[in-house]
């Protein structure tokens, strides 16, 4: 049916009979549903979106390992300075030349450790829980940028090619005391890549 005899159709004159002007014709027949042009062009598009959005999701949990914290990664919070938890003494763990892990506690307010150091090119994993209120970190020039949440262990991988020193800051509101210049905007620490040349000797691997 052409776009015409659709628009001539529920005029009074063609279409005084009482029949169902959305989507049957007068002999009964389905009428084909119109879509404007650019109406399809844009549902094309949405759903075009919407397969690579899941296709994006579905290769960044199985190509690099990006998922959701799961029940493995629970932490009683209350249990952080317990021996043999590996929060009780925060800081970094060398496991192979040039790959570190970083236990780190969030806490009201500051980060443990909040100065870290390693070689230029160290590829470090990061695992955040934080002791009492939620927070959040993020680590400037890297993917870094996680939740530190009570109970929860938030896990992130970065490496870091290029020297210099790396800021990492709370960007979750945890807080202030009223008065005192303490609070969530001095909730920051500091990484600092060295040259690798020379950097075995350096480096300190910390374990307070
Ligand atoms: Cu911790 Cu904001």
């Amino acid at each position: 049916m052409s776009e015409h005899d659709h628009a001539t159709e529920h005029t009074p004159a063609a279409g005084g009979h009482g029949d169902d002007p959305h989507g049957a014709s007068a002999n009964g027949e389905a009428v084909a549903l119109h879509i404007e042009k650019w109406e399809g062009i844009w549902i094309r598009v949405a759903l075009g979106m919407t397969v690579v959005f899941i296709a994006a999701i579905t290769i960044a949990a199985l190509s690099f390992g990006i998922s959701v914290p799961g029940a493995t990664a629970r932490i009683n919070p209350a249990t952080l300075n317990d021996e043999g938890n590996p929060f009780a003494t925060p800081g970094i763990r060398e496991l192979a030349p040039g790959k570190y892990e970083v236990y780190m506690v969030a806490q009201t307010w500051n980060f443990l450790p909040d100065k870290l150091e390693f070689p230029a090119g160290s590829e470090v994993t990061f695992y955040v829980t934080a002791r009492d209120v939620i927070h959040g970190i993020k680590i400037a020039g890297t993917n870094v940028n996680m939740m530190a949440l009570p109970g929860q262990v938030s896990t992130l991988k970065a490496t870091f090619d290029k020297p210099g020193t790396y800021n990492y800051i709370c960007h979750e509101y945890c807080g202030y005391v009223a008065g005192a210049p303490i609070g969530h905007h001095t909730m920051y620490g500091q990484i600092t890549i060295l040259p690798a040349e020379g950097a075995a000797e350096t480096a300190q691997v910390t374990s307070e």
